[in-house]
């Protein structure tokens, strides 16, 4: 048997139920926002991302699945969908002189090393804003997020932390402070982190080593080197979230792994997950659409780790799976010659009740083992297909959970009525 590829997620039928629940949920909240649904595509040109999200990050120096078209041009997987939605609204010329809010959902790629809540494979929902540049957006988009958690449950289980990096050139500034104290001490930092001084130094500051933290206890910190406008943003954008009461922590040493972020940065974080904290992440990136090749336009968005949101859920409400019910109705028939009729019947009762989940039986049998499989279903009720049902236009209904209802044969119409209360 072929197995699938590590990392790739298989999302069986009972998980799948629960997925489908917070999909609609969060898609629900974003259309309650008035953000607009766009599809993007799964490869790009690997220079969007090569140039979109940094060629010294993590994900594009060794994350992504690349591989070479038939022609020999260098295509990527999507690792995230940030730089896809510039590159797609620029190409359409949607960015120009207007705003736009959008939001996604998919599956992304990254060679990780999976783990739980990890994948290679993982599915993300994301909103960005483009064309506003004061802090009422990022607060609407902070607010977003909480209004998701409160839809699912989960808001108890997350909490927010939030940072300013500065302008590109407040960043630039303390990159260079950074290595300039860093660089002299070097061998007294990991392995990962000694690289990182040369490629990507402020992530330096989301090391896990003792070592490195306590060193960099002493090293310049990057609240000192954010501009006055910058921090005048990012006390907008804290005064906006205490009129939200949405509560926060700041944290100085939030630096995101991705190259295009100015000024906010946000992280919304669990303790319920292990070491996969983050589930949802995002932030300002006013530089991006002009890095792209497009006029200066700010951006500002944030994607949901839907992997590890629909874990959470799974924490907070147990019992979704428990529910054990893959069809409401259940089609039996009393003669192999009445399937043609069942299927019509079948058809007429998804018409009249769309929200109805009708599963028709298939492959035979008598009627007792037919019924067998309705009671395996989870269905409430089967209906029995006979000669007369197309005929005379009736059901006959079979009680599956409540046997003191036994049996009974009704007009098309009453069967609707009674089939509505389930
Ligand atoms: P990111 O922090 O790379 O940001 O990913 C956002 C979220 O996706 C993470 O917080 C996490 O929940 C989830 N995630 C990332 N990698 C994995 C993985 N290997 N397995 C499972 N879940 C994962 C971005 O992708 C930015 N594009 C966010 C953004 C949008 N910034 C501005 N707009």
């Amino acid at each position: 048997m072929v197995k699938a590829v590590r990392g790739m997620r298989d999302i069986l039928p009972n998980q799948a139920r629960r997925w489908d629940l917070v999909e609609q949920t969060l898609t629900r909240v974003l259309q309650q926002h008035a953000y607009e649904a766009i599809r993007l595509p799964l490869l790009e040109f690997t220079e969007l991302f090569a140039r979109g999200v940094g060629e010294a990050t993590d994900i594009v120096e060794k994350e992504m699945y690349t591989l070479a078209d038939r022609d020999g041009d260098s295509l990527s997987l999507r690792p995230e969908g940030t730089a896809s939605s510039v590159r797609m609204l620029q190409e359409y010329g949607l960015l120009y002189n207007q705003t736009q809010r959008v939001y996604y959902a998919g599956p992304m790629f990254r060679y990780e090393k999976p783990q739980k809540g990890r994948y290679r494979q993982f599915y993300q929902i994301g909103a960005e804003a483009y064309g506003f540049v004061g802090p009422d957006i990022d607060a609407e988009l902070i607010g977003l997020a909480w209004a998701c958690w409160q839809a699912l449950g989960i808001e108890s289980m997350v909490n927010l932390e939030i940072n300013t990096l500065g302008s590109s050139e407040a960043r630039q500034r303390y990159r260079k402070a950074l290595v300039d104290f860093l660089t002299p001490k070097s061998e007294q930092l990991d392995e990962d982190s000694r690289r990182r001084l040369t490629t990507n130094p402020m992530r330096i500051l989301d090391s896990k080593n003792p070592a490195t933290q306590a060193l960099l206890n002493e090293a310049p910190k990057l609240p000192d080197f954010v501009d006055a406008q910058s921090l005048e943003h990012y006390a907008g954008l804290k005064q906006l979230l205490a009129a939200m009461q949405i509560p926060y922590r700041e944290n100085p040493n939030l630096v995101r792994g991705l190259d295009y972020y100015t000024h906010t940065v946000f992280e919304w974080v669990t303790q319920d997950l292990g070491s996969q904290g983050a589930v949802c992440a995002g932030g300002r990136y006013d530089g991006l659409v002009e890095r792209l090749g497009g006029r200066s336009t700010p951006g500002v968005g944030f994607a949901i780790g839907l992997d590890r949101v629909v874990l959470l859920h799974e924490l907070a409400q147990a019992n979704v799976e428990a529910e054990d019910r893959s069809a409401d109705v259940y089609l039996c028939v009393t003669h192999p010659e009445c399937n043609g009729a069942a299927l019509v019947v079948a058809n007429s009762l998804r018409a009249a009740l769309p929200t109805l989940r009708v599963r028709q039986h298939m492959g035979g049998g008598n009627l007792k083992k037919q019924l067998k499989k309705a009671d395996a279903s989870g269905a409430v009720v089967a209906i029995l297909i006979d000669d007369e049902s197309l005929d005379q236009q009736t059901l006959t209904i079979k009680h599956l959970r409540d046997a003191g209802l036994g049996q009974e044969t009704v007009t098309f119409e009453a069967g609707i009525a009674r089939l509505q209360q389930h």
